[in-house]
């Protein structure tokens, strides 16, 4: 039995980024709402995100021209339907990021006076100045200089901070979704009859360092992507798939694992997670092999440095392999150095101090894992499998990024769906309280519910998968080294961690084949083996619960990291095309028909 502290609340929200912050600022005021951050408030990708929001604001735009390019992007694999919902709320959703007082860069500098977050929300959606980036057919590209998303979510905080019925919570990770089954009584989940509904989820408080447990109406998923698995990487190094897991683990099914967004241009400057923004090749940035001087995009695609992400990331690699370099160059120094200055503020203040001055010299850069265009698979309102659990941003899989994210579409999509999930999730929390005072046995189970035990899914013969004996043999990769310094279960587990995202950087990475990512498994699964053994993994077996303290919950960390990998390669390994994002040595062709990968809770990914 579970001994932590209980928290009541209406409705609870995993992630402060702008898909939690949209949805909790446009719930009704009646609903008390927890907004739980795994780290301080900052620690977010949308916080990081540069280029901007995209939506069809220009007068000779229209969504269906920006549904076609993202479609195009997306290779076949969008959802249609879901495409064309979220985008068409484009505008409304900039305005409201406008009204929240967002400063976004106008037209005429002029127009207001600029002073203070109160005028800014007088701003119109067609004040604003639109950038370029690849892939769409025209300016389409609302932002705030090239820091939009520190910009909106310093806006979005500064209002959740003073709504009296938002807590935020930051430095309380959620480790695992509470459910309850079903009673069959209850009729308003009649066209989910075999299911569970979420009623809160089990939390590590990192500030006192216990585990809390928080009952609530409704929960919204909305705790970001999973581009830490990979060495290079955008986003801050929370966003490790929780999120992913614990819906799988509900009960929720996944969509598109493999379909990882790596970003052509992060800054190759040792481990720096910094991106140089596609806007700078949206208003002229060019590619160069730092070798050869060659601007080796004119000679891949038609549309050079804007073609799409995919194309433009394997170009680099490509040349960075086959010339043995860390990294290509990317030059705006022939555009005017007060436009630079005054367009891209923040990458050219960075890089100064980092000793670059973006106005004379070229930039370092290589590709770095960016998007993960697949997840928790929703509805355009948010909704998941599982009654009362909603989803929406990097987390969820809505179809809008389909094969391939289309640049910018991803902070639209988060105020979107953020704010259908407001529209719906009060009728649904009237609903439950009605079925509940119905049958009083769900309400009083919660208090003593039982959550299934946290399961690492391993490799079973249906698979067919051939593993190799092939093991690596690189020093990063050894867990045997007898010299190594550190010992005890927490060095081998820091020493997996690191490992495991050299292994799906160099197997998992922008090109992929059946025998690296074959290589892999075997790899994640000598690792399973080998943590199972320790005394934590021991424990882990007898006890069956979730962590109580900091050691229980890196072990629980670790297991989960790698039962995510597990599917991400499996995803991968049985995709036998290559197509958008996902790009296989051994089949390089599109395959007829475009299908999404499912892979079902608790049992292993198939093709749908
Ligand atoms: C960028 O500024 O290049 C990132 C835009 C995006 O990933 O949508």
């Amino acid at each position: 039995s579970r001994m932590s502290h209980i928290v009541n609340t209406d409705v609870l929200i995993i992630g402060a980024g702008l898909a939690g912050l949209s949805t909790a600022l446009s719930l009704p005021k009646s609903l008390n709402i927890t907004v739980l951050s795994k780290a301080a408030l900052e620690v977010c990708s949308s916080h990081y995100a540069q280029g901007g929001i995209a939506a069809s604001l220009d007068k000779d735009d229209s969504v269906s021209d920006h549904v076609a390019d993202t479609l195009v992007a997306g290779a076949g694999l969008c959802t249609p339907d879901n495409t064309a919902s979220i985008l068409g709320a484009g505008q409304q959703a900039v305005q409201w990021l406008c009204a929240q007082g967002v400063p976004f860069t106008q037209n005429s500098p002029n127009a207001l006076d600029n002073t203070s977050a109160q005028e800014f929300s007088q701003l119109q959606t067609s004040d604003l100045h639109l950038t370029k980036e690849g892939g769409h057919g025209c300016r389409r590209v609302a932002h705030a200089d090239d820091a939009t998303g520190r910009h909106v979510m310093d806006a979005l905080t500064i209002k959740a901070q003073a709504a009296t019925n938002i807590t935020i919570l930051p430095y309380h990770e959620a480790l695992e979704l509470l459910t309850l089954p079903i009673a069959s009584s209850q009729p308003f989940f009649t066209n989910n009859s075999d299911a569970k509904y979420c009623r809160g989820a089990l939390v590590f408080d990192h500030i006192n360092g216990r585990p809390l447990t928080f009952h609530s109406r409704a929960v919204v998923l909305a705790s970001g992507g999973l581009g830490q698995l990979f060495k290079r990487a955008s986003a801050p190094n929370v966003c490790v798939g929780d999120g992913v897991m614990m819906a799988w683990q509900a009960g929720c099914r996944l969509a598109n694992l493999e379909f990882i967004q790596f970003h052509p241009t992060g800054l190759a400057l040792d481990d720096s997670s910094f991106l140089i923004s596609e806007a700078l090749r949206g208003e002229g940035g060019r590619l160069y092999c730092p070798k050869t001087g060659v601007r080796f995009m004119l000679d891949v695609d038609a549309r050079a440095e804007l073609a799409p992400r995919d194309i433009v990331a394997r170009a680099i690699a490509a040349q960075i392999d086959n010339n043995g370099l860390g990294y290509v160059h990317l030059d705006v120094s022939h555009l005017p150095a007060d436009f630079v200055k005054a367009h891209f503020p923040q990458i050219y203040q960075t890089l100064l101090t980092l000793g670059i001055d973006i106005t004379t010299d070229p930039i370092p850069v290589a590709p770095t894992a960016h998007y993960s265009c697949g997840g928790v698979v929703t509805d355009a309102n948010g909704l998941t499998d599982v009654p009362g659990l909603y989803a929406a941003g990097e987390v969820a899989y809505t179809g809008l990024h389909g094969a391939n994210r289309l640049a910018s579409n991803s902070l639209l999509e988060c105020v979107v769906v953020g704010r259908n999930i407001a529209d719906h999730l009060p009728q649904y929390v009237t609903r439950l309280a009605n079925a509940e005072k119905m049958n009083n046995d769900a309400y009083r189970d919660i208090n003593q519910s039982v959550i299934e035990s946290w399961s690492v899914p391993t490799l079973t013969d249906a698979q067919s998968i051939i593993l190799t004996d092939t093991l690596f043999t690189a020093s990063e990769y050894d867990n045997d080294d007898k010299d190594d310094k550190l010992s005890g279960a927490e060095a081998d587990m820091t020493k997996i961690t690191a490992a495991l995202k050299v292994l799906m950087t160099t197997n998992m990475g922008i090109t992929r084949s059946a025998g690296q990512l074959e290589q892999a498994l075997t790899q994640i699964q000598k690792w399973q083996v080998s943590l199972a053994s320790t005394e934590l993994g021991q424990q882990n077996i007898i006890k069956n619960d979730s962590p109580t303290n900091i050691h229980e919950l890196a072990y629980f960390q670790l297991t989960r990291q790698l039962a995510l990998a597990t599917l991400i390669i499996q995803s991968a390994y049985q995709r036998m095309e290559s197509r958008g994002g996902h790009y296989r040595h051994d089949y390089p062709k599109l395959s007829d028909i475009p299908r999404a990968s499912v892979v079902e809770p608790q049992r292993e990914p198939y093709q749908q």
